[in-house]
């Protein structure tokens, strides 16, 4: 049921504040200061590397999280693809724990690499959707991502949710060893309390959205740049954008523009850039005129003081509800996925069963 929505794509999107809340309440304590997790729960304290393993829009889930570990827990952390990561044999060290995310749960690939990890890793984690999966059932210890069914083959809400339980960890890492006190770690959750009401704000930018996806839908290849926390949600919205719109597009950290793909930029080269103004938003204006200054046309997807900063040489600037910096992946999927929808939608394609893909990929 598609809930009066014309895709069940934007339904899923539409219901992201709402999920959201519902995922934050399940590993929150009652006087919402602490982090529960289910069953007999999981102490990082003896955990000195994380390894990361999955595929697709849950891989860019897990290279969001590298950040947000390293940062705030200072744990080292190893992302990879699980086709990859399976067949290379690489060594898992004593107190390394084995993180595996998927929304089915049931993706050949990352099954495969959990249990080459099984009896390797001091434990096996996973963030799944679907609790009864057989990744949950292999698991030490299943993480629920709570976002109800999934229909859209393009995955939405199940990303914002992983994000969210990989934020939760990365808080509860930090608390375990001892980097968050207390008190840190309730502000923390405070800030996370408020995000659905800023993913609420963001929903609201719809319309000027779909004026951009309409502009998009001209194009013929796309480029998507990011700095940071910004750069795996550049991939997201690239993978988005190709999937479901059959537009080519590709995505780069920010600073490696000037390593070759400048090269593609000329008038017909949209540039997406996702640049909240924090510590590097210096770094990404400064990418963004040399795109311009190639007759690149910029999509600036930025807060009101990013905004205010940048001027208004961009083709189009989309103003984004502001966030603490560590929550603005989550916050800045949203336009990532509006914008892929309704370049999608002028476009005419089949948003919810895109050619060529599957929901579930449980063969190689
Ligand atoms: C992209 C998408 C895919 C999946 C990938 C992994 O929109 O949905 O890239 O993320 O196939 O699937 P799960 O999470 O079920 O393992």
């Amino acid at each position: 049921d598609k809930g009066g929505y014309k895709h069940f794509m934007s339904k899923e999107i539409a219901e992201q504040p709402r999920v959201l809340t519902e995922v934050i309440g399940y590993y929150l304590s009652d006087d919402a200061t602490r982090i529960n997790l289910p069953e007999n729960g999981f102490d990082f304290k003896t955990i000195d590397r994380l390894t990361m393993v999955a595929c697709g829009t849950a891989f860019y889930a897990c290279l969001t999280a590298k950040y947000w570990f390293e940062q705030i827990a200072g744990m080292p952390v190893e992302v990879d693809i699980a086709s990859e990561f399976r067949y290379r044999e690489p060594p898992i060290t004593e107190r390394t724990a084995a993180l595996f995310v998927s929304q089915s749960g049931e993706t050949a690939d990352t099954l495969a690499a959990l249990r080459y990890c099984e009896g390797k890793a001091d434990s096996i984690l996973s963030v799944v959707n679907v609790p009864t999966s057989s990744i949950a059932r292999e698991s030490n210890l299943a993480l629920p991502i709570m976002a109800g069914p999934e229909i859209g083959v393009a995955s939405t809400k199940a990303f914002t949710c992983q994000l969210t339980v990989l934020y939760l960890m990365a808080l509860k890492a930090a608390h375990d060893k001892g980097r968050l006190s207390d008190t840190e770690l309730a502000d923390r959750l405070s800030e996370l309390r408020s995000l659905p009401s800023a993913v609420n704000a963001a929903l609201a930018l719809d319309k000027s959205l779909a004026h951009a996806g309409l502009k998009l839908s001209e194009a013929q290849d796309v480029l998507f740049l990011g700095r940071g926390l910004m750069y795996p949600l550049a991939l997201e919205g690239a993978l988005k954008l190709k999937e479901i719109s059959y537009i080519h597009a590709e995505a780069y950290a920010s600073g490696e523009l000037k390593h070759g793909p400048i090269a593609l930029i000329d008038k017909s080269m949209p540039v997406v850039v996702k640049a909240p103004r924090d510590a590097l938003f210096e770094k990404t204006v400064s990418n963004m005129q040399e795109v311009m200054a190639r007759d690149g046309k910029v999509i600036l997807i930025t807060d009101a003081a990013g905004a205010a900063e940048a001027g208004d040489e961009a083709w189009i600037t989309i103003v984004m509800p502001t966030a603490p910096a560590a929550l603005t992946p989550i916050l800045y999927a949203i336009p990532a996925q509006l914008l892929a929808y309704h370049t999608a939608v002028a476009k005419g394609t089949d948003v919810d069963q895109p050619r060529n893909l599957a929901k579930s990929v449980t063969v190689e």
